[in-house]
């Protein structure tokens, strides 16, 4: 299971106190999407201070005009009122999306929590469709749960 096999890769970008934290934050993107074929755009979002609003953090994949989302609008800013992951097999059946690329068919997003607030999340965009399980969501928490010991 590919996901075995990235969980010590996660630690050890993770703790590599040579990078800053959007350097590693960026590592991390960079290893999901080589090395899983369905990840295809991967970025953090952040909460923007005490703003209702999440700021665009390091990403991989195409670039997006999308580096502000308000709370509530799209699957991000739905994530960041709902405290949870959000899990799109069909993004052309969501009524409240935001399109970044017209290649996208599927969408993730799992929130980061520090110190029991939901301070950001990371998003996985897919070309593929329908193809997120559970596994992705469970591998998605771990790394959120490293990400958020460096936050
Ligand atoms: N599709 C997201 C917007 C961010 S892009 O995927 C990079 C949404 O609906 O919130």
């Amino acid at each position: 299971m590919i996901f075995d096999a990235l969980k010590p890769q996660i630690e050890k970008i993770v703790s590599n106190e040579q990078l800053s934290v959007n350097e590693r934050l960026l590592d991390i993107c960079k290893l999901l999407q080589a090395n899983v074929t369905y990840y295809n755009w991967i970025g953090f979002y952040f909460r923007n201070g005490t703003k209702k609003e999440l700021v665009l953090g390091p990403y991989v994949g195409a670039p997006t005009d999308h580096t502000v989302i308000p709370f509530g609008k799209g699957i991000c800013g739905q994530v960041a009122v709902s405290n949870q992951n959000f899990v799109v097999p069909d993004v052309t059946a969501q009524d409240n999306y935001i399109a970044c690329s017209i290649t996208v068919k599927a969408e993730i997003v799992v929130p980061i929590f520090v110190k029991g607030k939901n301070i950001g999340q990371i998003d996985i965009d897919s070309n593929t469709q329908n193809p997120f399980s559970e596994d992705d969501e469970r591998f998605l928490e771990f790394v959120c749960t490293k990400v958020a010991s460096l936050l």
